[in-house]
């Protein structure tokens, strides 16, 4: 049996890592086993402008624990009063790597995003020009569309369209939850990619509701079908390079999600990799978690691999239950699978 794995360090290519307080609570977390994480602007107000994220960088940068080796990457929050050259400066000074669209309504902090596709398409059409990924938050917000095809219904409603209209256009569909994503992203030539979260490669919706309805596996888009998950597990083990980490890690205080309307979001940052491994290791694919983790993103996002590497060994990893913040305590993620895999400090 395999008892050490070496591979580059990783990064995460869709993190939420909020502001102030909770922002100095969380921060280490990511910054322990990542070197890079695309940072997601959905902050109340959001992360709009060049100079909106600019500022959130240095304060990220600010809250970084001495001697920690992690490089916030910035994405813009994508509205329909976004200024396409504020856009295009950004990206050519190395500042911005994403624009990310929040369907208004979609999730948590997405009332400022897109309503009308076509009050966006100066903006997209130029992105497009520079190459510039657009990542999607892939849900309709229909009240018509029932909360489980939310996913599906978007990639023919609003992905395939704007695709259609801007050849060219580099996307990643973020947080992929359905059969239909994977093959979706898999059918889409080289310039679509997706994200695939630890929990959603770790839980089915039975998870979240049977013997009781679980707050802490609530997130969006929500968990699906056991035979969607399956897809998601083939697509992350595959190698292929169109599908790479992205934590989704959404701190929440306890509080805001064990409620009578509790909100959506996973904390994964202390065990994401634990979680990864195991699932990698039950598929026989270990040596792929390098790709997975460390390499498609990079290749897709057209940087550079990270010259560190870190060291999983095989020994039950230790973190606590929950983080304390000053908004309150903050559950980590539980993969309702035991794990046998830390990184070495
Ligand atoms: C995210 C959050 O809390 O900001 N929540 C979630 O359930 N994933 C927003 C998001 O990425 O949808
Ligand atoms: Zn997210």
């Amino acid at each position: 049996m395999c008892e050490r794995l070496t591979i580059a360090r990783p990064d995460d290519w869709h993190l939420h890592l909020r502001d102030g307080a909770m922002l100095s609570a969380v921060l280490a977390e990511s910054a322990r086993h990542f070197a890079r994480a695309l940072i997601m602007p959905n902050l109340l107000p959001p992360v709009v402008t060049a100079a909106d994220a600019r500022a959130y960088r240095e304060r990220i940068l600010a809250a970084l624990p001495a001697g920690a080796d992690f490089t916030p990457l910035m994405s813009l929050y994508l509205t329909e009063e976004t200024d396409a050259e504020d856009v295009a400066r950004a990206a050519g000074e190395g500042l911005i790597h994403a624009v990310k669209l929040y369907p208004a309504g979609a999730t948590t902090n997405s009332a400022s995003g897109v309503r009308d596709f076509d009050r966006v398409r100066g903006v997209i059409e130029c992105m497009a020009e520079i190459g510039l990924p657009l990542c999607v938050h892939g849900e309709v917000t229909d009240p018509e569309v029932d909360i489980f095809d939310r996913e599906a219904v978007f990639l023919e409603r609003v992905l395939e369209p704007i695709r259609a209209a801007t050849p060219g256009l580099r996307v990643v569909l973020e947080h992929v939850t359905t059969e239909e994503g994977v093959a979706y992203v898999r059918e889409g030539g080289a310039d679509i990619a997706a994200t695939i979260t630890a929990h959603h490669l770790s839980i089915n919706r039975n998870h979240l509701l049977v013997g009781g309805i679980r707050p802490h596996y609530y997130c969006l888009p929500v968990a699906k079908r056991e035979r969607h998950r399956r897809a998601l597990v083939a697509a992350a083990i595959s190698g292929e390079g169109r599908f790479f980490l992205g934590t989704d890690s959404a701190p929440h205080p306890d509080h805001a999600k064990e409620s009578a309307c509790g909100c959506a979001g996973c904390f994964t940052a202390p065990n994401a990799l634990s979680i990864l491994a195991e699932i990698f290791e039950r598929e026989g694919a270990l040596g792929r978690l390098e790709a997975f983790a460390s390499l498609n993103g990079a290749a897709f996002y057209r940087l550079p691999v990270n010259g560190g590497r870190i060291t999983l060994t095989r020994q039950p990893p230790e973190y606590p239950e929950k983080i304390e913040t000053e908004q309150g305590a903050v559950t980590v993620f539980d993969p309702a699978i035991p794990l046998h895999w830390s990184v070495a400090e």
